[in-house]
């Protein structure tokens, strides 16, 4: 066997050096007076590539998705007494933290083993009456179906942080009708960045009374926070993008996964949401994401993973809620649930033997951190989301991705499952 350096990184696909040197200089031409309305007029070109990639027509910008989560919610706490927030059992805990930082409540809603979609039907009538949002996550780009939620007065949090570029009958995740909407640029995300994100207003946000309510608190309390940064500190910017974007190649992907300190795959539950106003570089970045947006090469990937994997006995998620990847949905990751723990942890140190960027995804179900307990989390049995977050790979598709890749990757998954 010949020994190869070559590893790649499960999600990930940060903008190219080119890509970024060329929105930079782009953005450079805004000819502004000082540097802070160089960094507002730049921001408001960002705002204008999200408006027309998406169904928003107005955007407030924070120093995270986390960020724009806990302020939609503190503008939902001056519009009404409701304190729980539900959400996917199985998803991002940033989440529940920025819920939990606003002062709610958390009622983690079990899934379907499938589709990973929520299962609004096993939430308690005791709890029913005292949800006051929801949040869609919207993991891997999967868009999670509005239709059982719409019949509800909960504010719906339509969370595009994975799931920008993804769309169904209902508009663009994050601007889905009667939604409020979240996007963040950081590392791993739809939108591929350095930081940064924003709440999304879509056009047709304010058909629904308490969505409208929010908006408008949310106005009164908003101002562009930017982060000027002095000479020294946008060196140390730029030298960290660039040392990112050259070390998530497959050839030089082995370094950082060998630094034990830049704990890579890790979750790290964070205790309260760090509100770090967006910088120039951020801007830069997802300026550049939305503009060089290439988004045949994810649907083709995921395609092929699934026509590989034809005849094994795993979950498609994707293929379980009907996702034929013809465009409207665009995938982050492609997810796959094994029958079980064992097999799961076999495939996964398989994949990763030869490279192949497999990730485990979230470790637990939200039920089980000890972090959110006696913290807010409320206490509810949720088996199907503790089953999939122990059976659970996600398997790489960005664009370091080769087609042998996928190839490979499937005949370890066969290899493992027929053993
Ligand atoms: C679905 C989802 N929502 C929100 C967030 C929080 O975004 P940020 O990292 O910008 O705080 C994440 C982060 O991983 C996420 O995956």
């Amino acid at each position: 066997m010949t020994f190869s350096w070559r590893k790649l990184a499960p999600a990930g696909n940060f903008p190219s050096l080119a890509a970024l040197s060329r929105a930079y200089r782009k953005l450079e031409r805004l000819n502004q007076e000082s540097d802070r309305d160089y960094l507002v007029a730049a921001l408001e070109k960002l705002g204008n590539a999200l408006c027309l990639q998406s169904d928003a027509e107005q955007v407030y910008f924070y120093g995270s998705g986390s960020e724009a989560i806990y302020r939609i919610l503190l503008a939902l706490k001056k519009v009404t007494d409701k304190n729980i927030v539900a959400l996917s059992a199985y998803t991002c805990p940033d989440i529940v933290t920025a819920c939990l930082h606003a002062g709610f409540q958390v009622l983690p809603v079990d899934i379907s083993p499938y589709s990973l979609e929520m299962d609004t039907s096993t939430i308690a009538d005791e709890h029913l009456e005292q949800i006051a949002a929801v949040v869609l996550s919207n993991l891997y780009g999967l868009t999670d179906s509005l239709e059982p939620l719409k019949r509800n007065k909960w504010l719906l949090i339509d969370d595009a942080c994975q799931g920008f570029f993804s769309r169904d009958e209902n508009g663009h995740v994050g601007c889905r009708a009667n939604t409020i909407g979240v996007v963040s640029f950081s590392r791993g995300k739809a939108i591929c960045g350095f930081g940064g994100g924003g709440v999304l207003i879509g056009r047709h946000s304010f058909r629904k009374e308490l969505t409208k309510d929010v908006i408008s608190k949310l106005a009164e309390s908003y101002e562009a926070e930017i982060d000027v940064l002095g000479l020294a500190r946008l060196a140390y910017h730029i030298l960290k993008i660039g040392g990112q974007t050259i070390l998530e190649r497959p050839q030089f992907y082995a370094l950082p996964v060998a630094a034990p300190f830049l704990h890579l795959g890790q979750t790290i539950i964070k205790k309260q949401v760090m509100m770090k106003p967006i910088n120039l570089p951020q801007i830069v970045a997802a300026w550049a994401q939305i503009k060089e947006q290439n988004n045949v090469t994810f649907p083709a990937h995921a395609q092929l993973w699934h026509e590989m994997l034809q005849g094994l006995e795993v979950i498609e998620p994707f293929i379980e809620r009907g996702v034929d990847f013809s465009g409207s949905v665009r995938v982050q990751r492609y997810p796959l649930v094994l029958a079980s723990d064992e097999q799961r942890d076999k495939v996964l140190s398989k994949l990763n033997q030869f490279g192949l960027g497999a990730s485990a995804s979230y470790p637990q179900a939200i039920t089980d951190y000890r972090e959110f307990q006696g913290a807010g989390l409320i206490s509810c049995p949720c088996p199907n989301a503790q089953q999939v977050a122990k059976r659970i790979i996600t398997v790489p598709i960005h664009k370091y991705v080769r087609m042998e890749d996928i190839h490979q990757g499937c005949q370890v998954i066969r290899a493992c499952l027929a053993a």
